[in-house]
């Protein structure tokens, strides 16, 4: 049966600083994750073959760097573009854009970054990501928590305008399997 693995990235240096977007590595954690993510794959989908789909970023390409998967890289995975705020700290952006720090809170997913993008844009650069995956059988996605929180909408039929507040915890490898009632969910969750 057709199943989707779903994760974030290992936790990076940026995670650590508590900055959103750039392209940074991973963190010793991080990487302890990924080495985790290896036998995460072997236990729970053993023998099988999964084709792995990460983002341009580093981060995503790090985290898989211990699968022996076929790989495929989609610039329409990467994170969600912050635009003039990538790089900073949410404080920084608040002291620097309290005008936008607010208008995002009013309204998250249609909130555009200067220069950036809004929830609303990146839910329409995935339609062909989504389009590929429903065609295809067990795909692994390694890839960013506002990306991961609209491709998980998707999937579980909430609207995405809800999509930007989900929680997608970091180190938790999630799995998808579309029923005839609605998907079913696992949270498998790394312990490192
Ligand atoms: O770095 C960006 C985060 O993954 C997205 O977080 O949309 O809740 O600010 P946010």
């Amino acid at each position: 049966p057709r199943c989707i693995w779903l994760s974030r990235h290992g936790e990076s240096i940026y995670n650590v600083e508590q900055k959103i977007g750039g392209d940074s590595i991973l963190s010793e954690r991080g990487l302890a994750y990924a080495r985790k993510l290896k036998d995460m794959i072997e236990e729970n989908a053993p023998g099988e073959t999964l084709t792995v789909w990460t983002s341009t970023l580093k981060r995503t390409q790090e985290t898989a760097q211990f699968l022996s998967f076929k790989k495929l890289q989609w610039k329409a995975l990467d994170e969600l573009d912050a635009g003039v705020c990538d790089g900073m700290t949410y404080e920084e952006i608040e002291a620097k854009y309290p005008e936008d720090f607010k208008a995002r809170d009013a309204d998250k997913y249609e909130y555009r970054y200067r220069g950036g993008e809004s929830y609303r844009d990146v839910v329409i650069r995935l339609e062909p990501v989504i389009m590929e995956l429903e065609r295809q059988e067990n795909i692994l996605i390694i890839t960013h928590q506002a990306v991961l929180r609209c491709i998980y909408a998707y999937f579980m039929n909430v609207p995405q305008e809800e999509s930007p507040w989900m929680a997608i915890p970091l180190h938790t490898l999630m799995k998808l399997e579309p029923k005839a009632y609605g998907t079913k969910v696992t949270a498998l969750k790394a312990n490192i």
